[in-house]
């Protein structure tokens, strides 16, 4: 398998480890932002149901992509295999 194949499919599988890599800092492992800089930031509680529900699947990739306010731009970091992973990971932090 060429590298390149192989890394686009290791990053579909991969958006939990991206997501700690790149993401918990601020959001927290379970996504509740519940930690300093998730509070210093106001960063979201990507685990709350009601914003869960109001938010779309291409909202959240273009947050990914551009970073609102205090939020890192990841556009030019990720390639398109692992922004999807990491949308996946994203709708997976949901709580009840
Ligand atoms: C430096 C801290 C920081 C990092 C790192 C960070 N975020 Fe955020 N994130 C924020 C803040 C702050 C907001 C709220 C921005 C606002 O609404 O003004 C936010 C908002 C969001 C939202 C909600 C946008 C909406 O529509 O309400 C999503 C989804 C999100 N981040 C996902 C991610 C993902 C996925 C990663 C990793 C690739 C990530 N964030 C990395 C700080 C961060």
């Amino acid at each position: 398998m060429p590298a390149s194949a192989a890394s686009a499919a290791s990053a579909a599988n991969d958006g939990a480890q991206l997501y700690g890599q790149y993401c918990a800092k601020c959001h927290a492992e379970d996504g509740r932002a519940n930690n300093l800089r998730g509070w210093l930031y106001f960063a979201q509680n990507l685990s709350q149901a009601k914003w869960q529900d109001r938010v779309s699947d291409a909202e959240i990739l273009e947050t990914i992509q551009q970073g609102p306010g205090a939020m890192p731009a990841f556009a030019e970091k990720l390639d398109k295999a692992e922004q999807q992973a990491l949308l996946r990971t994203v709708r997976e932090l949901r709580q009840p």
